[in-house]
């Protein structure tokens, strides 16, 4: 492997190219909500989604058939180039680097819209390998486009090979904004035997003891209570990790049973409490559920300004409500307060809930 400097790390590959970010700004992404723009009827529902949602993402990938590749990249150009997207991110997520597509999506979206776009998502990332390739590839693009701001890089974990390589990927360039999980995409990579997007499956769990007959003998048949397990623990729980090692954010990805809204909110609750800070939405009633997933709870902020107020320099421990609060839990209840007030700066309803919690007295 060879090294670079460290230095070189912040220097554009491209000359003329923008300089890239020192740090990833924290911009609410509670919901990345998936349109196709090759579809005229979900195109035409775009502008008026702005300010509903957090970010709005033009797929070209996997949902996009062969034949409308083109469609879905001159839609998007279109799309961006006629909205005005105000607080909302616009992203796009890009065909696979092995596919004959991307470089088309590439060098069309940069000159034309890359002024507007945010993030780029690259599917089925294997190793740093690919974050180079696109990386250097922004960069002369960047620079010929004559853009004064870095288009940022997602990637989805969704092989095998990617989530054993996924720390050198998030510290792969600069550009790292964050990663999704991939469950479809990753189970098949994976030759998991799970034939769904996303969610649990009835099949993954553990089962209570055997009660005993009165001989001791164990009575497998009796009933017994199943606990079903999350079959993506491991993952996100390793995405979490790496993107906090590298100062970048982690994100649950598809929940493909669209009808099932009870399910899709557990799955994006135990993700948000696990780290990730969002979730993509493949249809609209998915915004609401991860716009309030990934927001912090009154309750939970009510309770976080207790402890802020009651631990006053932040050194010692103090007890509220029979509990022990110190150091640490400080610090995990400034987590959620500071990402409230990055919420409430761009979602009035929040705000109004957020400001009339009573202040917290100090102890
Ligand atoms: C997403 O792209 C997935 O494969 O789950
Ligand atoms: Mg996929």
């Amino acid at each position: 492997m060879s090294h670079k400097s460290a230095k070189d790390f912040f220097r554009p590959l491209a000359v003329g190219a923008p300089a890239p970010l020192r740090e990833i700004p924290a911009r609410p992404s509670r919901a990345i909500h998936f349109f196709d723009p090759s579809n005229e009827k979900m195109a035409a529902k775009i502008p008026a989604m702005v300010g509903t949602v957090d970010v709005l993402l033009g797929n070209l990938e996997d949902a996009v058939k062969a034949d409308n590749k083109v469609a879905a990249r001159e839609g998007l150009v279109r799309i961006a180039q006629s909205t005005d997207f105000g607080p909302t991110q616009l992203w796009t997520r890009i065909n696979a680097l092995d596919s004959p597509w991307v470089l088309d999506d590439l060098t069309t979206l940069v000159p034309a819209i890359g002024d507007k776009l945010d993030v780029i998502m690259v599917p089925k990332v294997q190793g740093a390998e690919d974050i180079h390739y696109v990386d250097r590839l922004l960069a002369q693009l960047e620079a010929k486009a004559g853009l004064t701001r870095p288009i940022l890089i997602h990637a989805i974990l969704e092989t095998a090979r990617g989530v054993a390589n996924v720390e050198e990927i998030c510290g792969a360039s600069p550009r790292m904004q964050g990663l999704s999980l991939g469950p479809a995409d990753l189970a098949a990579d994976r030759k998991m035997k799970t034939t769904r997007v996303g969610g649990g499956h009835p099949g993954y769990l553990v089962r209570q003891d055997p009660p005993r007959g009165e001989d001791g003998t164990a009575q497998v048949d009796a009933q017994r209570n199943v606990f079903q397990q999350d079959l993506w623990h491991y993952t996100i729980a390793k995405m979490v990790d790496a993107c906090a090692t590298h100062g970048i954010y982690p994100y649950y990805g598809p929940f493909g049973d669209i009808a099932d809204v009870v399910a899709c909110e557990d799955q994006f609750r135990n993700a948000f409490l696990l780290g990730c800070v969002g979730t993509w939405s493949l249809h609209p009633k998915q915004i609401a559920i991860a716009n309030r997933v990934f927001s912090p709870s009154v309750e939970d902020i009510a309770h976080a300004r207790r402890v802020v107020a009651a631990m006053g320099d932040g050194t010692g421990a103090v007890m509220i409500d029979g509990k022990m609060e110190d150091d640490a839990s400080l610090k995990q209840c400034l987590v959620l307060v500071e990402l409230a007030e990055q919420l409430a700066e761009i979602d009035p309803e929040l705000k109004k809930l957020y400001d009339a919690i009573p202040a917290a007295e100090e102890a």
